[in-house]
């Protein structure tokens, strides 16, 4: 812990290669719980490009070797300085040297989940972006890539298996109940993708065959007894390879592939080499103790990882300010395989949604950053929804901009170049600047500018000429920076005729005019010609860029396209728009259209009714945009609580005037049981779901019964959750009992526990804040398991608006108390749960006030990590 000012700033313009490199690192470990020996012998050398003679610098945090020896000579005291986050040997050979450090972890100790910890007794580790330090002194930095040999040794009865990344070279016994591993990495890392994990686990084995024939020996090894939850795992990952294989060219590159599922991590999972470390809630899953959405997130998550053997090891990040260019890419290479494995249509609704509730609530407040920053003082604060999601809608539009022949060419040419390398965003583009013959300069401006443009679109229809021209703006973010440029943004549009059929789209000369429109500069105009009837626009289908569109289309043209349009992106963002436009109505007190209400169910009724809609798509037509996307339209002066009020009602209005086709449609989809677990039984139970959430807007018997009896029949958790969800909107006797006996039936079970724990706090009632407190305190809850905290407190924080921000503060108030509370055991997760703040100054005045009097009895709170403090300063702007 330290005082906010003593974090230097990392500025992105400082970056010079480090004047040593360590090309060899061997690790001889002896695991104990609190003082663990870790032996390091690194095989230094001067950079090349370095300053000679400098001294050497290494990085220490919490670890301060006992012995440090060059070329086998102990180093006096007086050799070596000591600083608070630094070792320097100000004398070091001008060639290459050995250097051995002898250090001494307690991972006991060690509650920050970062660097050597111990998760339910098995020693783990994780050193993205900067744990290694914390295991050993080390140059500790991504552009430093070596060869690592682990040794490990530990008590045989704590530890039935020892894992490191690479090959198992040699294993065996030891006297005193000791044994030991020795694994070998032949493919050069950085720091950050070294792993150890060391316990009483369980095995899952399986093999895969490469294209090129090689076997690999694939693992997965969980807690003891948790073995039959691995299945849906095990053939994820099996598909994320082949897909791999024939998707990019990739293949795997090491005789066994391990995956472990730890229960306390920081984050979703973590790409090491050959030994990926997972959350155990991305691991673990049957039908009856997960949800249908808990599997898709484990098979993308998987898939991540893996997809990070290319994209990230091989080819690595030259500083942390080009994480985008192994996150961004990692993540478009995880959406495209669930788009290949699942819908690709309810895959880019998923993503859209996701994009806009996590990266344009940031980039629209005090925390907006480029998906490349400049500069940072804690890299853990930076791995955000803009490196990663807004990262990844860069290079959709890149394949967009370049076609998809380019960038496939691209990416080879990528693989080929700089495999083996720490690279950079630049790099990365101009391999597609070759391929494509294109400047991509200007599109350079993506990775610099922070903010979300909006581009705002005027439509004019000509009867007499037979044209219709479309005239786009762009306007920058403030965000953007006072320098910024028009950014270049593929517009993908269609225009529907009176039928709804797709125009064909001419230019002035007869030639065929093709749909994706470049807005490369602040403006543009594009006529179409022969268009013989007034066209509905269909516009940024497929969501072909991160941007706000602004445009004038009336009710009626919006329930048009909900009807008509053939691009399924854009049918659900048809009904999106209608529905927000009347909630932000509503909840700014104005004068609601009642013939766009009528004109909106009504074209849900036909959704509904109409045959050969896909279940899941129709279940996310019926999902009403979420309370914080209603503020974002809105914008200023948010009053969460009308906001609420405003989507209740509308809801309610849904499951009132609907109820009889939402009952019927209901009744007619065919029971599941735990073997339907395919697309098609996914898809109906969402659709499920999604009709009994409305149908139970209306608190009467016949509905309630219904949920209730979904929630003690149903075979599945997707099915028991939905009803607890639907239940859990009245405070009704169907309510407190289904959460008796959820809590009953699952005790013990701590990530099922975790759903019973967010329900709860997502009740919109007032009662829920001292739920959530006495919640705090269940036997179930420990501040010191990211899982729990995320499911009760980010939660009530990120998905419960109208009590987080109570008009009396203190829904504020809780929230500082525990990031405060968790701040001295996990940083970073206390830094992530003080980023609800985020949108504290478009707050109505009153709440807006208080918010802020929480951040800054935070920032004013002693000694914070430099995590939080980072954090608090950026969200107060000071
Ligand atoms: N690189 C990981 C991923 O995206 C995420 C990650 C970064 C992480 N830092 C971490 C995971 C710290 C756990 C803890 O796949
Ligand atoms: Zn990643």
């Amino acid at each position: 812990m330290s005082t906010p000012e003593s974090s230097p700033t990392i500025r992105l313009s400082d970056y010079r290669p480090p004047d040593h490199l360590i090309a060899r690192v061997d690790l001889d470990i002896r695991l104990e719980r609190k003082a663990s020996e870790v032996f390091a012998r690194l095989g230094v050398k001067p950079h090349p490009q370095g300053v000679a003679g400098a001294p050497l610098v290494l990085h220490r945090d919490h670890v301060m070797p006992a012995r440090i020896l060059l070329d086998g000579r102990a180093l006096r005291a007086d050799e070596i300085v000591v600083e608070a986050r630094q070792l320097i040997l100000h004398k070091v050979p001008d060639r290459p040297f050995t250097l051995d450090l002898l250090n001494v972890v307690d991972a006991e100790a060690n509650t920050t989940l970062n660097g050597l910890y111990l998760s339910n007794d098995v020693f783990c580790t994780q050193c993205e972006a900067e744990g290694f330090r914390r295991i050993t002194p080390f140059i500790d930095r991504p552009d430093v890539l070596a060869r690592y040999r682990t040794r490990i040794e530990a008590r045989k009865s704590e530890t039935r298996y020892l894992l490191a990344n690479g090959n198992p070279i040699a294993s065996g016994d030891l006297a005193e109940g000791r044994h030991f591993a020795l694994w070998d990495d032949p493919w050069p890392k950085p720091s950050y993708l070294f792993a150890l994990v060391a316990g009483n686990l369980a095995r899952v084995s399986d093999t895969f065959l490469t294209r090129s024939g090689r076997e690999v020996r694939l693992d997965i090894f969980v807690e003891d007894g948790k073995e039959e939850r691995c299945a849906f795992a095990m053939e994820s990952l099996k598909r994320a390879m082949a897909w791999d294989e024939q998707a990019f060219g990739r293949e795997y590159d090491l005789d066994v592939f391990m995956l472990v599922a730890v229960s306390d991590f920081n984050m979703g999972a973590m790409e090491n080499k050959g030994l990926n470390i997972f959350n155990d809630k991305y691991v673990l899953a049957d039908p009856r103790r997960a949800t249908d959405s808990d599997f898709i997130d484990i098979e993308a998550i998987i898939g991540h990882e893996y997809f990070h053997n290319w994209t990230g090891n091989r080819i690595t990040c030259r500083d942390w300010f080009q994480l985008c260019v192994k996150e961004g890419l990692t993540v478009f290479r995880d959406q495209e395989f669930t788009a290949a494995m699942r819908s690709p249509a309810v895959k880019r609704i998923m993503d859209v949604r996701r994009l806009r509730s996590a990266q344009f609530v940031e980039d629209q407040g005090p925390l907006a950053h480029p998906v490349r920053p400049n500069s940072y003082k804690e890299i853990n604060n930076f791995y955000t929804a803009t490196v990663y999601e807004k990262g990844a809608e860069i290079i959709r539009m890149l394949r967009t901009l370049i076609g998809e022949e380019h960038f496939s060419t691209g990416m080879t040419l990528y693989f080929e170049r700089h495999d083996g390398q720490a690279v950079t965003v630049e790099d990365f583009i101009t391999c597609f600047a070759e391929t494509s013959g294109r400047d991509l300069a200007p599109f350079m401006r993506w990775y610099a500018q922070a903010g979300t443009p909006v581009v705002s679109v005027d439509i004019a229809y000509d009867a007499v000429a037979q044209t219709a021209t479309l005239a786009f703006k762009q306007t920058l973010s403030p965000a953007a920076g006072d320098n910024a440029l028009p950014q270049t943004i593929p517009v993908h549009i269609g225009l529907l005729d009176p039928q709804g059929r797709d125009m064909e789209l001419h230019t002035a000369d007869g030639a065929m005019a093709g749909n994706v429109i470049i807005l490369d500069e602040a403006t543009c105009k594009v006529t179409f010609h022969r268009i013989e009837q007034r066209p509905v626009p269909s516009l940024l289908r497929g969501f072909s860029a991160p941007v706000r569109l602004d445009v004038s289309l009336s009710d009626d043209d919006l329930v048009f396209l909900l009807t008509h349009d053939s691009d399924s992106f854009n049918r659900w963002q048809a009904g999106q728009t209608l529905a927000t436009r009347q909630m932000a109505a509503a909840a700014s007190g104005r004068q609601i259209k009642a013939a766009g209400v009528k004109a909106y169910l009504h074209a849900l009724a036909q959704a509904i009714e109409a045959s050969g809609t896909d279940d899941a798509f129709l279940a996310l037509l019926l999902t009403l945009p979420s309370e914080s996307d209603i503020a974002r339209e809105i914008g200023t002066n948010i009053d969460p609580e009308a906001i609420h009020i405003a989507r209740r009602d509308l809801r309610r209005r849904i499951g009132l005037s609907l109820r009889e086709q939402l009952i019927t449609r209901c009744t007619a989809l065919p029971a599941d049981d735990v073997q339907s677990m395919g697309g098609t039984a996914t898809a109906r139970r969402a659709l499920r779901n999604a009709l009994l959430d409305l149908l139970c807007t209306q608190a009467d018997e016949h509905v309630l019964d219904m949920a209730e009896r979904q929630f003690r029949d149903g075979q599945t958790m997707t099915e028991v959750y939905g009803a607890l969800i639907a239940l859990s909107q009245h405070d009704c006797r169907q309510r407190s009992e289904a959460l008796a006996a959820f809590y009953d039936r699952h005790k013990g079970d701590a990530l099922v526990i975790d759903k019973w724990l967010a329900v709860q706090a997502m009740v919109g009632e007032t009662q829920t804040l001292r739920q959530v407190e006495e919640l705090t305190r269940h036997p179930a809850f420990r501040l010191t398991n990211p899982n729990r905290v995320r499911a009760l407190l980010s939660t009530f924080a990120f998905s419960n608006p109208s009590q987080f921000n109570r008009q009396d503060g203190a829904g504020y108030r809780f929230i500082a108390d525990q990031v405060m509370a968790l701040d001295r055991i996990n940083p970073q997760i206390a830094a992530r749960l003080a980023t609800a703040f985020r949108a504290w100054a478009i707050l109505e005045p009153g709440r807006r006030h208080l918010a802020r009097a929480e951040l800054e009895r935070i920032a004013s709170g002693g000694e914070l990590s430099p995590d939080l403090a980072e954090m608090v300063q950026r969200t107060l702007q000071i």
